[in-house]
């Protein structure tokens, strides 16, 4: 599977820097074997369009309903009609601080695919679940819900452990590698033979330091980056070795 690595900036940057970020991605050589995202801020959608080279777009949020009175919202259409192929649903921030529910996650995954993008539905257990050891559920049980509307080939899953975001604490390759394997066989039983296409990414805290190994992972397919991807010399480091050892 082609190694997938995505940006997500979260609430960060500025006009300034993100004409910066344009720049220094452009002067970067081409990459082979990996497709690389990026999903700025609603606002810079417009302006970083396909200006950035080998370099697709997405948002980072979308709303379920396709549109109404639903204020300050941003529909998957919307996102589209800006160039978006793909958006970021059920990040755990917004699990957590928005109260988004898995049943809300599968309704903006669907969203999502009827507009034409690949929702990537994001997973993941906080720390407690872990200490508890029901990471393997708690991770199952947020598939299986919040997959429940989707198809295969609409779907990107992207596990992050919570108590490894923005932290600075990576999960280890072997922990990262053991929970995809879980999770790919979760996809296996809801999508039969065809969940065996479904790309599963990891993040949390991903650096240009650590991805090399993760990557190398059997069952790693690539990242979804957030702190180190504000810098383009840093995310073109990662994505730059998201091919290796990839079959
Ligand atoms: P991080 O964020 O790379 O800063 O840990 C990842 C994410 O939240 O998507």
């Amino acid at each position: 599977m082609t190694g997938l690595v995505i940006a997500n900036w979260k609430m960060h940057g500025s006009t300034a820097s993100v004409m910066d970020f344009i720049d220094q991605w452009n002067r970067l050589p081409a990459l082979a074997d990996v497709r690389t995202v990026v999903c700025p801020p609603h606002p810079y959608l417009a302006s970083i369009g396909d200006r950035m080279a080998g370099m697709a777009l997405g948002g980072q949020n979308c709303a379920e309903q396709t549109e109404g009175a639903f204020t300050g919202e941003v529909s998957a259409a919307m996102l589209v009609a800006l160039g978006c192929r793909y958006a970021i649903v059920g990040h755990s921030e917004r699990r957590s601080l928005y109260g988004e529910s898995d049943a809300v996650v599968a309704a903006k995954a669907a969203s999502a695919a009827v507009a034409g993008m690949t929702a990537v539905v994001c997973v993941g257990e906080s720390l407690d679940e872990r200490q508890r050891e029901e990471h393997e559920a708690v991770v199952c049980g947020q598939l299986s819900a919040s997959l429940a509307l989707a198809e295969a080939e609409d779907i990107v899953v992207a596990y992050e452990p919570v108590w490894a975001i923005g932290t600075g604490h990576t999960a280890t390759p072997a922990q990262a590698d053991s929970m995809h394997a879980v999770i790919r066989t979760q996809l296996l039983q809801q999508f039969g033979d065809s969940g065996k296409n479904i790309p599963i990414i990891y993040g949390g805290s991903v650096k240009p330091g650590n991805a090399a190994e993760l990557f190398q992972c059997d069952h790693i397919d690539g990242a979804l980056v957030g702190g180190a991807s504000l810098d383009a010399n840093s995310f073109w480091q990662i994505a730059s070795v998201a091919g290796t050892g990839r079959t």
